[in-house]
């Protein structure tokens, strides 16, 4: 595998090379005092990349958990670094570079399967930009992820309305500051 986001612990003493060690990984978890609630609730982790909070939140007993993402399982960041490299190329240029953004056989998605396969996870997956993507077909999570995305957004407030749409419960966000900090943003009541 070429770059590792999440330090996913695949037993037999392997934990992925991820940008995002255990250690940050677990004090991102415990600042969303989720753990105990999650049995039985279905899930939809927005943004997913390698998959750690899906898995654990099935882990934490899930009865159904959703990945969802895009714009990162569609990239080979190989080659992106490559054309970084030798020539000036900005970063929000890489569906414009050949070679680079591959929705046809998403190369970004290749950990989390790997991931997958090694827990023997259930962990359903839909390939979508939750920003185009058609929400009234969707259907609705009890517990919703939307960690690390929303500094991304052109349009947070869209973003937050449409996090709302699939949300019965709760849903979860968290932002850039010094560090990464992240928490619920609020329960919204069924209207
Ligand atoms: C900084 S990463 C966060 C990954 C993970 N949630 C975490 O907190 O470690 C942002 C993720 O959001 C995904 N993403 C950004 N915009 C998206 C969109 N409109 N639809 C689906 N996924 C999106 C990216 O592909 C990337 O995997």
């Amino acid at each position: 595998m070429p770059r590792w986001w999440h330090s996913i612990d695949l037993g037999h003493g392997v934990v992925t090379p991820g940008v995002k060690s255990q250690e940050q990984l677990e004090d991102e978890w415990s600042t969303l005092h989720l753990h105990d609630h999650l049995k039985g609730q279905t899930v939809l982790d927005i943004g997913a990349w390698d998959g750690w909070f899906s898995f654990n939140c099935e882990r934490a007993g899930a009865e159904r958990v959703t990945a969802l993402d895009h714009y990162v399982w569609s990239i080979d960041i190989v080659k992106l670094w490559e054309s970084q490299a030798s020539q000036e190329t900005r970063v929000l240029d890489f569906q414009n570079i050949p070679g680079v953004w591959r929705p046809d056989s998403l190369p970004g998605k290749r950990g989390f399967d790997l991931a997958k396969r090694a827990l023997g996870s259930k962990v359903e997956t839909v390939v979508d930009d939750f920003m185009e993507m058609d929400l009234d077909a969707f259907g609705k999570f009890d517990v919703v992820l939307y960690l690390g995305v929303l500094y991304h957004m052109h349009h947070p407030l869209l973003a937050l309305e449409r996090v709302r749409k699939v949300t019965k419960e709760l849903p979860a966000s968290s932002h850039k500051h010094s560090r990464f900090r992240i928490g619920p943003i609020g329960r919204y009541a069924n209207s």
